[in-house]
């Protein structure tokens, strides 16, 4: 990886192992997009010409060479990712470059440093390389005299070569159906995608791919980047009548708006960024590696087995109950054991009692301590649910700070499942939250908290808040981070919410989804995968029938799919037969042993849930290779296509832990593994091989 910088044509060239980057400045000083694509050298990249408009005119701007960051002022028709008005009214800038520098000094990358030609405003620009992902972002600094209104400060744009055509990959959804992939050609003009719920949310994730329609799972030049931030965000993506694609996002959204005061500066979040020339496949493993190199702070770990008590009790939380789930979880095999909603205050249900963070002694007599010290006995960690950023208007704390939650003046405060957004934006709310987690934390051993957030805001204004809160979020769980190194954290904001780079940079996995029927769960989970590793996704098997969609599935079938992610048990244990359990405890056992290669291998999607009923899930750790299968109900009579399995050494023969089998992965990487799956309805197997040796 390096840095290199052309003097004569005042152009940069960013060299990952698999990619390059370059940008060059123009006559009047504003960085514009020159490569991101395959490897090139200095001198091949300094003989990439500018590109012209099809048709000189004074209806258009003079080049079409796309700024890095684009900014208001002179002929630029485009969307401006950095957007700020002056004291004086003037809504432009023009830069002058100011420097810049590397290594070291700029965190490993490059930094280059613009400074408006008239106003007292500083940009930077960062880019860091981490493998072969480029993150960037801006840092801004007003020196100046007077107050600077920030309108829009994206943290980068990205500029695609010129191709015939291109098609944008996203995610949209719904609470209990987050990630749902779509794959869609791009128009011309633009196409923006972004959230102004204040959490990057469930209805899009923040993160685009974009390739040239001809990319596929495995073959084809894929362009991605992915936003480090859980709140509102947006992304334009802008396909021009000239054909060049090129887009600009980060955080905020429309009418958001912030001031910029003299001596201040404002640092948007990373807006990463990825070219990978092995398909969508090549692009998400390498989004993976990025993800637990760089971004998970405990990598290195294997996540343990959890259980968790919401879909068995509901807020039906007490002592004897938990302690009935806890034996039963310890023996078939749970290391985590994870009390979630209703332990607290007046919380017997959703209408009272968030916000008061005291143990219920109707339903824990002598407080938390007995269950964790059996949970703890048993062998289990202990995991506590946290709601922190919320409160319902009918609490002690409501009563006490009605001013704490996002208000107006004159306006009704908007209740989503009868709760009301605390403003982290004030320093006292925040530092509030802070001393409760940690003396909760510190009083009772708790191992792991399950950090949630079950509403979007409202009434939150124009202001900084938008940002402030998710910094504010950021800071607590730095802080308790700091303060208790051995505790663990799921992100959870009513299932996958907030499902993020930003959010994993400071927790250990998100809770994707509180829809657990497994056959949904595929379509959840292959969306969810496209940036995010299995490690980091926490997946429960639960109760048959689904108490959400009512569908049956076979337990196996259940497992093997959650097996595909960080896997947990969320049922109703005490009402398992015995049978279950045992096959509970054996599947639990099994999970154990692939564990290492799922959450931690390569992962190979072979089959798209949105074309096949029968997917598959194939990791990939040195010699160990598993594959979980998963046919979900279809048309009887109806052919289905077998996956091939991808990622083998076509020359080694791999045997089948299961059944001591030989297969040569030239067979299995074109014609793939024959597996007995009888029937039309749900369906699973489970295929562990070893490479042997030569
Ligand atoms: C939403 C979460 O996603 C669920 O798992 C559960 O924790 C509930 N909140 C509790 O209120």
């Amino acid at each position: 990886m390096s840095v290199e910088f052309d003097v004569d044509h005042r152009l940069w060239l960013l060299r990952t192992p698999e990619s390059a980057y370059a940008f060059r400045l123009d006559e009047a000083d504003q960085p514009r997009h020159v490569h991101w694509g395959p490897p090139l050298t200095l001198e091949q990249a300094a003989q990439i010409p500018s590109r012209r408009n099809p048709v000189d005119s004074s209806f258009d701007e003079p080049g079409d060479d796309r700024p890095e960051l684009a900014t208001e002022g002179g002929a630029f028709f485009g969307v401006a990712g950095l957007s700020v008005r002056f004291a004086d009214g003037t809504q432009a800038v023009e830069w002058a470059y100011a420097g810049h520098d590397t290594g070291h000094d700029a965190g490993d990358g490059l930094v280059v440093r613009l400074k408006d030609r008239h106003f007292g405003l500083v940009a930077e620009l960062h880019y860091v390389l981490r493998g072969d992902v480029v993150e960037r972002h801006v840092v801004l600094r007003n020196t100046g005299t007077e107050p600077i209104s920030l309108l829009r400060t994206d943290s980068a744009a990205w500029t695609l070569p010129c191709r015939d055509a291109y098609r944008v990959s996203h995610t949209t959804g719904a609470w209990s159906a987050e990630a749902g992939l779509l794959r869609e050609t791009l128009p011309v003009g633009e196409t923006t995608l972004t959230s102004r719920r204040g959490v990057s949310s469930h209805q899009a994730q923040p993160w685009v791919m974009l390739d040239d329609g001809t990319a596929t799972e495995t073959r084809g030049e894929v362009w991605s980047t992915a936003l480090a931030w859980s709140g509102s965000w947006r992304i334009t993506v802008e396909r021009s009548h000239t054909g060049r694609v090129t887009w600009t996002g980060g955080f905020g959204h429309e009418g958001v708006q912030w001031s910029l005061d003299p001596g201040e500066t404002w640092e948007t979040p990373v807006f990463a960024g990825l070219y990978a020339a092995g398909g969508f496949g090549g692009a998400s493993r390498r989004w993976h590696s990025y993800v637990r190199t760089f971004v998970q702070p405990h990598h290195e770990e294997l996540r343990p087995v959890a259980y968790n008590s919401w879909e068995a009790t509901g807020w039906d939380v007490d002592e004897p109950g938990q302690l009935k789930l806890a034996a039963i979880a310890g023996e078939v095999g749970a290391e985590l054991f994870v009390v979630d909603d209703g332990w607290f205050g007046a919380r017997t249900g959703d209408t009272a009692g968030l916000g008061d963070w005291t143990v219920n002694r109707e339903r824990f007599p002598e407080g938390l301590g007995p269950l964790v010290t059996e949970v703890h006995r048993l062998g289990m960690g202990f995991g506590l649910w946290v709601e922190p950023e919320m409160v319902n208007p009918d609490s002690d704390l409501y009563r006490a700070h009605p001013d704490w939650v996002l208000h107006m003046p004159h306006r009704e405060r908007t209740t989503l499942r009868n709760q009301l957004v605390l403003d982290f934006g004030r320093p006292e709310v925040a530092d509030w939250a802070y001393k409760w987690l940690h003396r909760l934390v510190a009083e009772h051993g708790i191992d792991y908290l399950k950090w949630d957030m079950n509403r979007a805001f409202t009434e939150a204004g124009p202001g900084p808040v938008w940002v402030d809160h998710v910094r504010a979020v950021y800071g607590v769980l730095d802080r308790l981070r700091a303060d208790h190194p051995a505790l663990r954290i799921q992100a959870c904001a009513g299932g996958g919410g907030r499902t993020d780079l930003g959010i994993l940079a400071r927790t250990d996995e998100i809770w994707a989804s509180d829809n657990t029927d497994a056959a949904d769960r595929v379509k959840i989970q292959h969306g969810f995968s496209q940036v995010l590793p299995a490690g980091a996704m926490a997946a429960w098997v639960t109760d048959s029938p689904n108490p959400l969609t009512g569908r049956e599935a076979p337990l196996e079938f259940r497992f093997h799919v959650a097996m595909a992610g960080v896997l947990g048990l969320g049922g109703d244990l005490t009402k398992w037969t015995d049978d279950e359990l045992r096959r509970t405890a054996e599947l639990v056992a099994l999970y154990k042993e692939i564990r290492p290669v799922v959450q931690h291998g390569e992962a190979y999607r072979l089959a798209d849930p949105a074309v096949s009923p029968l997917t598959a899930v194939q990791f990939v750790l040195g010699d160990d290779v598993v594959v979980l299968f998963a046919r979900r109900p279809h048309d009887h009579g109806r052919p289905i296509v077998t996956p091939v399995l991808q990622g083998l050494d076509p020359d080694a023969v791999y045997h089948d832990v299961g059944t001591g089998t030989t297969h040569h992965g030239a067979v299995l990487t074109t014609h793939g593994l024959l597996i007995d799956l009888a029937g039309t309805s749900a369906a699973s197997v489970l295929v562990r091989l070893r490479r042997e040796p030569r």
